[in-house]
């Protein structure tokens, strides 16, 4: 029996991403909360030919506990979006309580799931959720993850745009690390496989796209929201190697983590100076196994990284400094 619990599950995201999860056939039982709208949701992808039984709840007659019960994984998409002129900052405010509260709820009903957040912003929203499960005493760093997988996907559609000679973008292998939002996203383009040869002026132009891919969509949709079809697909991959590493296979993805509860993290973190941060994860039955290095990156990506580390001690510090008022 595999349970997924997806909060938020009648937003922008959750709702595409629900049906991701509903066809996928990767799943027993999908629970939908939300505050409005999920009971009918679930009665609509019920009519779908695939075996999970989908429930949704509303916050009345404890909801959330009910949808978050025997869970053996948690997607919190919950929360507001940006609208154009908003940093992902600006949904700190609203954002950082909904995710303390969730993960409360979260930690005293399943301990043991393994938890993807997807909350913007990440950078800030899953050092409140550590620290919520730490306060309650069942914080298991490997369980963690703060979902980057759209910073991935953006890394290699960009490079094949670019580039424009046919390539598919899933040829492209970038790694993304650091954090996601703006500059502290940092695809590195010296490790591309296969290699992404664009002129100098041609590759900056892509690294900034896919550190400010975000702001793309939410200036495209001029006020109705931000990027919510590609996070969903995004989410799902993650889902799905989350999954897949559960099953046994040999998963490598790249997520936002506690690196110092990470075998290989604490190296990593020390030399950083940051305990939050993204980079290849190896996944295995238990969730995060291994915290890859960054290895050699060019120049200019280490510039970019003292400018990335920079922004993200920031990010860090105001989540933190949420859960010690
Ligand atoms: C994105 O990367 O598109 C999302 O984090 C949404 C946003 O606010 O940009």
């Amino acid at each position: 029996m595999v349970k997924i619990a997806l909060i938020g599950a009648a937003g922008q995201i959750g709702t595409p991403l629900s049906l991701l999860c509903k066809t996928s056939d990767l799943f027993d039982e999908i629970s939908l909360y939300d505050l409005v709208h999920v009971p009918g949701i679930a009665t609509d992808l019920m009519h779908i030919d695939t075996r999970a039984k989908v429930n949704g709840y509303l916050a009345e007659d404890s909801g959330l506990k009910k949808a978050l019960t025997a869970a053996d994984v948690v997607v919190v998409t919950a929360g507001i979006a940006r609208k154009p002129g908003m940093t992902r900052d600006d949904l700190f405010k609203t954002n950082a309580s909904i995710i303390r509260d969730i993960f409360t709820e979260v930690a005293a009903t399943c301990p043991s799931a393994t938890y993807c957040v997807v909350t913007n912003p990440v950078n800030s929203t899953l050092p409140i959720a550590a620290e919520t499960l730490k306060k309650a005493g069942v914080f298991e760093p490997t369980r963690l993850f703060g979902v980057t997988t759209l910073d991935v996907v953006r890394a290699s559609t960009f490079a094949a745009h670019a580039l424009g000679n046919g390539a598919s973008p899933r040829d492209f292998k970038v790694p993304v690390i650091g954090g996601h939002s703006g500059a502290t996203i940092l695809p590195l383009y010296s490790q591309a496989e296969p290699p992404v040869n664009l002129s100098e002026e041609a590759l900056a132009g892509v690294i900034n796209r896919v550190q400010f891919g975000g702001d793309e969509i939410v200036k495209s949709k001029q006020g109705a929201g931000s990027a919510t079809t590609c996070m969903a697909y995004a989410g799902f991959r993650f889902v799905k190697a989350i999954l897949e590493a559960k099953n046994g296979q040999s998963v490598i993805e790249e997520a936002y983590v506690y690196l110092p509860g990470i075998s290989g993290g604490k190296e990593i973190a020390t030399k950083l100076g940051v305990d939050f941060f993204a980079v290849k994860i190896e996944l295995g039955k238990a969730g995060a196994l291994k915290a890859l290095p960054i290895g050699k990156i060019s120049d200019n990506e280490a510039r970019l990284l003292g400018v990335a580390i920079d922004d993200l001690k920031k990010n860090i510090a105001t989540g933190l400094a949420f859960m010690s008022t």
